[in-house]
């Protein structure tokens, strides 16, 4: 409940970027989580963006082992000395302390010098300006090793109503997001989740970078 007022308070003071009035709930983050629950045996590469509160990061801990990396990138303070907070002292969250880090900065200033195996992304990109998600979502690929698995979400019918219901600017900007997201989609999809138990209900979307053979 502490972590749903701190939630509400930075969806009140920075809508844009929070862009939901409630953590995502369990059932969200249990799909968003499907493929590296079937990780294999060798160490993986996890990156979270837009942790939040941590709901969907509660569910990553447990999934990792010693010798895994796993690197958090949030642009909320507020958020990040919560998530500071639960590596310190959550019991369930401690065995991932040692080979986790929070990164408190926007994803596209984050440049790391190796590739994941799993990107998990609970960014609100229907929030953000086209030109924006055009350059958040390429990167997704680009932080990406061949045959890693992107997940991230988005609110149920959200972009296809306001295709049709708004106007102007706001329209422009509504249809390239879904044609660049779209894009995405059709190039890479291998599954889509609806999650109804949520708020609001959301689609939980998975795609692969395919692994290229020579
Ligand atoms: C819809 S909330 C999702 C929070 C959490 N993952 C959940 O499922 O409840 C979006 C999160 O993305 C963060 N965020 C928004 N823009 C970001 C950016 N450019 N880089 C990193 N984090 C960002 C926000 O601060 C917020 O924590």
């Amino acid at each position: 409940m502490r972590h749903h007022l701190a939630f509400f308070r930075q969806f009140r003071q920075r809508f844009e970027t929070t862009g939901a009035i409630a953590p995502s709930s369990g059932f969200l983050a249990r799909s968003m989580t499907r493929y590296l629950a079937g990780r294999k045996d060798e160490p993986v590469r996890v990156l979270e963006i837009g942790p939040g509160t941590g709901p969907v990061t509660k569910k990553i801990v447990p999934l990792l082992r010693e010798g895994d990396r796993f690197d958090l990138v949030e642009l909320n303070e507020s958020f990040v000395q919560i998530l500071q907070n639960q590596f310190e002292r959550d019991p369930a969250w401690q065995p991932a302390a040692s080979f986790s880090e929070i990164h408190s900065l926007p994803i596209q200033e984050y440049a790391p010098e190796e590739k994941y195996d799993f990107v998990i992304s609970g960014l609100p990109l229907n929030n953000f300006p086209a030109d924006l998600v055009e350059s958040i979502s390429d990167s997704y690929f680009k932080l990406l090793k061949s045959g890693g698995v992107l997940s991230y979400f988005e609110y149920m019918y959200v972009r296809p109503i306001r295709k049709v219901v708004s106007r102007g600017d706001e329209r422009v900007r509504v249809r390239r997001i879904d044609e660049i997201m779209q894009g995405h989609c059709d190039r890479h999809r291998i599954r889509r989740d609806r999650i109804w138990i949520n708020v609001p209900p959301a689609w939980v979307q998975h795609l692969q970078l395919r692994e290229v053979t020579d």
